[in-house]
């Protein structure tokens, strides 16, 4: 029987054609974090289950119902990350950060695993862009994170999203908010999923982010936690919204955001798009004021915000938005037997060092296969180096889109191509240059 060659269900590849594309919006996205001073972080993919059923908590869809969850060899029960702010709190804690100047602010790109029912937008592994920011309870720390994922957007020029923002308060006023769930929820409970019959008594809030439609349809009309935050909370949120008007960051109130994850407080927020199916929200956060003390630590209010790295891209390629195109070949060596393929390889690794893309042939084709080969490849020079080259010391640069040949010295091709090539890139840079979004300039010139 033949090995499936299938990827898992829900899972997908990034092939080459589209690898570049991600990894120039990483770059640019890690550069916006670094210029509000976030450091990165990596964490494991996997940690203790124990770690996320106490902070995303053991009511959620998450943790009852997503989670990859298995037994190592040596009987310790294992979870593949569903998101990445446990993760980061956890070492947090557990490397002292705390001990630094807060607040400690990180960046991560991960991989993370749900059990979903995939769709459009929605896989079993995808990817988060996310931040923490540890130790702070200000609320102008509240909008400076919003600033940061609006200025994401705002760089790629994307349009058309919505930035959504609610406060769900702080675990005095929701209690009040609690009782009031409950009383609305049991007049409901014939009608409520088995989920959330165990929800009603433990955690009401979580079945308003219930999947099953009669749990949300029910859910619409339920009380708004809004209504029930005491006046700290109502003066936090207050001053968050005046922030973001300061940075005329728009926004709407959406009273029925209360976010997925159990750690929330306070201010919570998503930024939605109509662009990209049912799975239209790129992006979502909020604070979680008593997350470290859940797990353990000092009170160390936090806040941060995960997106979507796979529904960003759906938003790139739904509003046609270009990214540059990784160089081509500047130069293909074309050789004929053994001796030139020598010289060819010292060459070409000399001119490599020198920072430019060069192939040569590594395959044995004729140089008629090697010229096609150089032509499909998009080289922007080739050479011949044969026999008569090497003994005469000179070959022949042809530059493959404006069709001139000039003489070149096979002992010099290392500097004299060098230049050569300089100046090409430098002219194709400014032709590539794209209106509104100058990566190359926040890239330092990487690409
Ligand atoms: P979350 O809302 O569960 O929050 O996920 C954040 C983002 O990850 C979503 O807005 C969405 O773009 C993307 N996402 C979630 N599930 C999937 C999926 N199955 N397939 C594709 N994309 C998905 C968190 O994870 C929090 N840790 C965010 C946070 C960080 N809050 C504070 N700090």
């Amino acid at each position: 029987m033949s090995t499936n060659i299938q990827a898992v269900k829900g899972t997908q590849d990034i092939l080459p054609k589209d690898s570049y594309k991600i990894r120039t919006v990483e770059q640019v996205i890690a550069e916006i974090a670094h210029n509000y001073g976030y450091c990165e972080i990596r964490t494991p993919v996997f940690e203790y289950t124990d770690l996320f059923s106490r902070s995303v908590g053991d009511t959620t869809d998450v943790v009852q119902k997503e989670m990859y969850t298995f037994e190592d060899k040596g009987g310790r029960s294992i979870t593949l990350r569903p998101e990445g702010t446990a993760g980061a709190m956890r070492s947090f804690l557990e490397h002292g950060l705390f001990n630094e100047p807060m607040p400690q602010k990180v960046y991560y790109f991960t991989s993370c695993y749900r059990y979903e029912k995939p769709q459009a937008g929605r896989l079993r592994e995808f990817h988060q862009f996310g931040v923490e920011c540890f130790g702070t309870q200000s609320a102008s720390a509240d909008a400076e994170i919003i600033a940061l994922a609006n200025e994401i957007f705002d760089f790629f020029g994307i349009q058309n999203l919505r930035l959504e923002l609610n406060s769900i308060g702080c675990p005095d006023c929701r209690a009040e908010y609690h009782k009031a769930l409950h009383s609305y929820f049991e007049s409901k409970k014939d009608a409520l999923c088995n989920t959330c019959l165990g929800r009603l008594e433990r955690n009401p809030m979580r079945i308003l982010d219930c999947k099953s439609s009669v749990c949300s349809e029910i859910a619409k009309d339920a009380p708004k936690v809004i209504d029930y935050i005491c006046d700290d909370c109502k003066s936090h949120f207050e001053t968050v919204k005046k922030h973001l008007d300061s940075m005329n960051i728009n926004y709407i109130v959406n009273p029925t955001i209360v976010r997925g994850l159990d750690y929330y407080t306070r201010t919570v927020f998503e930024f939605v798009s109509d662009q990209i199916g049912a799975q239209g929200t790129v992006c979502g956060g909020g604070r979680y004021d008593g997350l470290a003390q859940e797990l353990g630590g000092a009170s160390t209010p936090s806040l941060g915000f995960a997106m979507g790295m796979e529904r960003l891209m759906l938003i790139l390629q739904a509003q046609s938005i270009e990214l540059p195109t990784p160089n081509k070949c500047d130069l293909y060596i074309a050789t004929t037997d053994e001796q030139s393929s020598l010289v060819a390889s010292r060459i070409a690794k000399d001119l490599r060092s020198e920072g430019l893309f060069v192939t040569t042939d590594i395959v044995g084709r004729s140089v008629k296969a090697q010229m096609k080969y150089a032509n499909k490849i998009g080289a922007a020079f080739t050479t011949v180096l044969g026999e008569d080259e090497i003994k005469s010391g000179k070959s022949k640069l042809k530059n493959m889109e404006s069709g001139e040949v000039q003489e070149i010295e096979v002992d010099k091709i290392v500097d004299d191509f060098s230049s050569i090539a300089i100046q090409t890139i430098v002219s194709s840079l400014s032709d590539d240059s794209f209106e509104g979004m100058d990566i190359n300039a926040l890239l330092g010139g990487i690409i």
